[in-house]
């Protein structure tokens, strides 16, 4: 690569300018990105299929519609980021096709089973939570089209944290069944959601070079902390316990500390091991070949209309 290009793109990169997509930029550059836009996209779809299963089955009507908002805000980020990923020069049917066959990654997260109604909760609290906490960062990250669509993104993660909040506070000052409920799914979504911010540091394969393109802003284990801080005071309000023995508040540097996390289960969540790695990707399959005459359909109306144009 020409030094002259990579020293320009590096002094943009560091006087905070946007880098956009028909501007030059390093092919490693490019890769990362993809790959994590693409990332995300992927987890935003097949996000929506543990909530989703609740959909039919939400105590009440209002219940009912904000959860199918949220999954419905869901599938809109997805596609956002799909749309930014291509201006990178992949197009969405490759995107799709590497996570249909098992190739690309998607968070972990998605890889577990939405056992009760409390996980709905959890899954807004946490989850979009810590959503919330990796991705504020991300409205500053260096590629325009990501950084515009992060924007938008996280005013509706934002939303969807605190319906799962209140679902949480509903359930915990609730009956003695309901409390447990809560207490249960606390228990089941804690150690994943502290995984959703990636490996440590020390084990991170792209943080350094990510961060010194300000694709990304703050580390993983950072991030971590900084969810931590945030989340502990907000379960001791709904007076549930975390499931870490070793979790407590460290005067001297002004963090909670947590114990160790199983980072076996997470290397095993990646490679297809997780409780519903299967089921997930048996189900976007499924969808994708269900709505394969959508995309015939849209097609051939594209055609006739092109047609008509030229006629
Ligand atoms: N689940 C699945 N894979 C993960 C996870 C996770 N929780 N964390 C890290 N990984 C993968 C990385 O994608 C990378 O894999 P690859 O090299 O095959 O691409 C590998 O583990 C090594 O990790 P890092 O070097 O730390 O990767 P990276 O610098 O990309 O950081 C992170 C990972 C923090 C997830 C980053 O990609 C990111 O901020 N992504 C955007 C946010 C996002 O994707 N959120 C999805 C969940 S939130 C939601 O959808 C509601």
């Amino acid at each position: 690569e020409d030094p002259e290009r990579l020293a320009r793109f590096e002094a943009r990169v560091a006087a905070e300018d946007k880098i956009e997509p028909n501007d030059w930029m390093p092919e490693a550059y490019r890769r990362t990105l993809t790959r994590q836009i693409s990332q995300h996209a992927h987890s935003e779809i097949v996000g929506m299929l543990p909530e989703g299963n609740w959909i039919t089955r939400a105590p009440s009507l209002r219940r009912k519609a904000a959860l199918l908002a949220k999954v419905q805000d869901e599938g809109g980020h997805g596609l956002y980021l799909y749309a930014a990923a291509e201006t990178l020069g992949t197009s969405r049917e490759a995107l799709v096709e590497q996570l249909l066959s098992g190739r690309a990654k998607y968070s972990s997260i998605f890889n577990y089973p939405t056992l009760t109604w409390a996980d709905i909760g959890a899954i807004g609290w946490l989850v979009d939570g810590a959503a919330i906490m990796n991705q504020i960062p991300l409205c500053r990250t260096s590629y325009g089209p990501y950084a515009r669509a992060m924007v938008r993104v996280c005013k509706e993660e934002s939303f969807h944290q605190r319906q799962g909040y209140e679902i949480m506070l509903t359930l915990a000052r609730g009956t003695a069944e309901q409390k447990a409920m809560a207490q249960d799914a606390l228990d089941r979504w804690w150690w994943p959601a502290l995984m959703m911010f990636g490996p440590p540091d020390g084990e991170s394969a792209h943080t350094d070079q990510s961060m010194r393109w300000k694709i990304k802003r703050f580390t993983n284990d950072a991030l971590r902390q900084q969810f931590v801080d945030a989340t502990v005071p907000q379960g001791h309000f709904l007076q549930l316990t975390f499931p870490d023995p070793e979790l407590r508040f460290d005067e001297a540097s002004g963090h909670w500390q947590y114990g160790a996390i199983d980072w076996e289960e997470f290397r095993q969540v990646l490679a297809g091991n997780g409780p519903c790695n299967r089921e997930r990707l048996e189900a976007r399959r499924k969808a994708h070949a269900e709505g394969a005459w959508v995309r015939e359909a849209a097609l051939a109306h594209a055609a006739k209309r092109r047609a008509r144009r030229a006629a």
